[in-house]
């Protein structure tokens, strides 16, 4: 099942995407995957990630104009996001991930349908006690952490919580083994105003292999939206928000290898 999105409101998101197709000859997967890319390293300053896919244009024989105009419709696909999240409330990114899915092969995962995600969210919500316990140093922490995929579920509780309870302090987990859905959590959690961390990795092992903390309250002192954490700081995210107890189990218990669908 896919994601009943308005074909206005994905089309302004997948028209820019397929014009790129059309003029690189790069697959869907390729554009969506630079798109996100693109996306991501412009919310976390990283200049040499980004300049990545700009050269492999040039070196496909784009000049700088073309090389442009390409920029030009990866940003107007992002406005598009945008702007479909002010008007709609389902998860656009995913629901993008999935239309290319209907023809390819290569988008493999399948997302909660949005109505789904929706009454999850609402039954789910921590009640009253915890509500109230949270603090600043104490807040909430609500996750998706067995595989969070474009992080609708993560978004559709946030807008919950805001809801019923817009004070409550709250962090929010995404885990996702697979590279590309990963990315459009951290997207999401940057487009919904979510502060939370997006593991990438298998989630059965706890020993992620990148960790994203998102926020974007931090632009107000002049900081990216997203960064990408240290060593250190990963090994603090897993024991304050997983624990020992946690990470010996999921050492016993680990099979499986990460998917990462990471280009170039
Ligand atoms: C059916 S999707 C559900 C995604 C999301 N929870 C939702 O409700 O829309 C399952 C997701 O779990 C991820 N996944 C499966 N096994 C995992 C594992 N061991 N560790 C981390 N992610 C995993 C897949 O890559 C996929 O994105």
């Amino acid at each position: 099942m896919t994601t009943l999105l308005d074909d206005d409101i994905r089309k302004r998101v997948t028209d820019p995407l397929d014009s790129i197709n059309k003029e690189t000859g790069d697959t869907p997967f390729r554009v969506f995957s630079d798109w996100l890319n693109l996306t991501l390293t412009s919310f976390t300053g990283d200049e040499e990630s980004y300049q990545k896919t700009l050269s492999r244009y040039r070196s496909n024989g784009f000049d700088e104009d073309a090389v442009d105009q390409l920029v030009n419709l990866h940003a107007e696909a992002l406005g598009g996001l945008v702007l479909g999240l002010e008007e709609s409330n389902e998860d656009i990114l995913g629901g993008v991930y999935e239309h290319y899915g209907l023809t390819s092969d290569r988008f493999g995962q399948y997302f909660t349908p949005g109505p789904v995600s929706r009454a999850m969210a609402a039954i789910t919500i921590p009640d009253d006690g915890d509500l109230r316990e949270a603090t600043l140093d104490d807040p909430l922490v609500i996750g998706d952490i067995s595989g969070c995929g474009s992080g609708r579920l993560i978004v559709d509780s946030a807008r919950q919580l805001r809801a019923v309870a817009p004070e409550v302090p709250a962090v929010f987990l995404g885990y996702e083994k697979d590279s590309l859905c990963a990315k459009m959590a951290v997207i999401n959690f940057v487009l919904n105003d979510i502060i939370g961390y997006v593991l990438l990795g298998d989630a059965l092992k706890l020993k992620p292999q990148k960790v994203w903390s998102a926020g974007t309250g931090r632009m107000l002192k002049g900081e990216r939206p997203v960064s990408v954490l240290t060593a250190e700081e990963t090994d603090w995210v897993v024991s304050r928000f997983f624990g020992e107890e946690d990470r010996n189990a999921a050492e016993e218990t680990s099979q499986g290898s990460l998917v990462d669908f990471e280009l170039g």
